[in-house]
């Protein structure tokens, strides 16, 4: 069991697995894209296997794919399967935008991965290409549809941005009123590749709520399961559930269970933080597992207690303003 020094059991890891995406999201990125990182730079799958394989064996039994947009990644489906035959990691998880997902889902299912989140902030197809910059909605839709058929447990991420998407959300809402599917709205993260900053967050999560209350008075309340980073709710009648992400005002920090490993292998013990640990160069240096282990257990001994302290931690040079391609998400 790997406890961090605030008492919290680690067991999930968050690995992304590139910085390259197919989109660009205006949240996430710049127009242009980021100045992507070399190959070299990037963890080999040899190298993120071996980082997976210690980490399951000190106590991580989940691991969510993530990028960039790991799909874009050239033989990602080889690394999962490696993935998928580690003893003691019980599930693989992957998020994904869902522009080139629909043809590998047989192989997903084979592979035993029973989840996916989904991105997908507008049902418009022009919104959705000025939110995203690329004309790509029907592949995503197609893929929606595809992991419904397959019954493969589905969740929906969108980014909930003033001026860009508002209309959207209660059409949203209503993709749950006859498919099985959670619908989650996420509070928008500074996390944007730019140097623009919020100077206010519009739309948290109580104006979400209170949004959706308007058309749904009668939305309840349901329990969240442990570790949510969402706050669910029902509204009778309908198949699926609609979720609300309190990204940006962090009121989940308390039960967090999780660590990140960004593309280039640097270990984020909150998604605020800057990069805590270089991993990819410990494993590239003449480290034995048990020296890596070492140093991977004292680093989870200064976490911070929240995603506020971990964010002021950081250097005043630095805000965070990373893109969320470079982090994981
Ligand atoms: P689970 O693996 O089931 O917990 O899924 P998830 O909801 O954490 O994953 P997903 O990749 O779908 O992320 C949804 C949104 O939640 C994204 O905007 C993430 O950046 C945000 N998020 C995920 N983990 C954290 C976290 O630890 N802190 C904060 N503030 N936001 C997070
Ligand atoms: N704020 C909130 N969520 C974001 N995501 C990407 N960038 C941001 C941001 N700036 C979401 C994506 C994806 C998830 C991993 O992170 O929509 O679903
Ligand atoms: Fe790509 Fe996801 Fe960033 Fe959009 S949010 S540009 S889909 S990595």
């Amino acid at each position: 069991m790997l406890l961090d020094n605030h008492g919290r059991n680690i067991n999930y890891l968050r690995l992304a697995v590139t910085d390259r995406c197919n989109l660009r999201c205006f949240y996430c990125m710049p127009e242009h894209g980021l100045q992507w990182l070399e190959r070299k730079e990037l963890m080999s799958f040899e190298e993120m296997l071996r980082v997976c394989t210690l980490l399951v064996n000190m106590g991580i039994n989940k691991i969510r794919i993530t990028g960039g947009e790991p799909f874009v990644r050239k033989d990602i489906m080889h690394f999962l399967s490696a993935l998928s035959k580690l003893k003691g990691l019980n599930e693989i998880a992957v998020t994904t935008n869902g522009v080139q997902t629909a043809p590998l889902i047989p192989d997903l299912i084979k592979l035993g991965i029973k989840s996916i989140n989904l991105s997908l902030d507008s049902l418009d197809r022009q919104r959705f290409f000025s939110i995203t910059r690329r004309d790509e909605l029907p592949a995503v839709l197609d893929t929606y549809h595809q992991l419904l058929k397959h019954k493969i447990s589905l969740r929906l991420n969108a980014v909930v941005m003033d001026g860009k998407n508002i209309e959207d959300i209660l059409p949203l809402v209503d993709l749950a009123k006859n498919d099985p599917v959670s619908v989650r709205f996420i509070e928008e993260m500074p996390f944007n590749g730019t140097d623009h900053e919020y100077i206010k967050l519009e739309w948290d999560h109580v104006r979400i709520l209170n949004h959706i209350k308007e058309k749904y008075p009668d939305i309840k309340k349901i329990p969240d399961p442990p570790h949510s980073t969402s706050y669910n709710y029902k509204i009778p009648g309908h198949a699926g559930t609609v979720g609300i992400i309190a990204a940006y005002t962090r009121s989940f920090c308390g039960t967090c269970n999780r660590i990140r490993i960004t593309p280039q292998g640097v270990l984020k013990t909150c998604l605020y933080d800057h990069g805590v640990l270089n991993i990819r160069d410990l494993i590239r240096g003449i480290h034995t597992d048990i020296e890596l282990q070492n140093t991977i257990i004292n680093t989870l001994q200064k976490r911070a207690i929240n995603g506020w302290e971990a964010e002021k931690a950081r250097n005043s040079n630095d805000p965070v303003l990373e893109s969320m391609a470079s982090i994981g998400g």
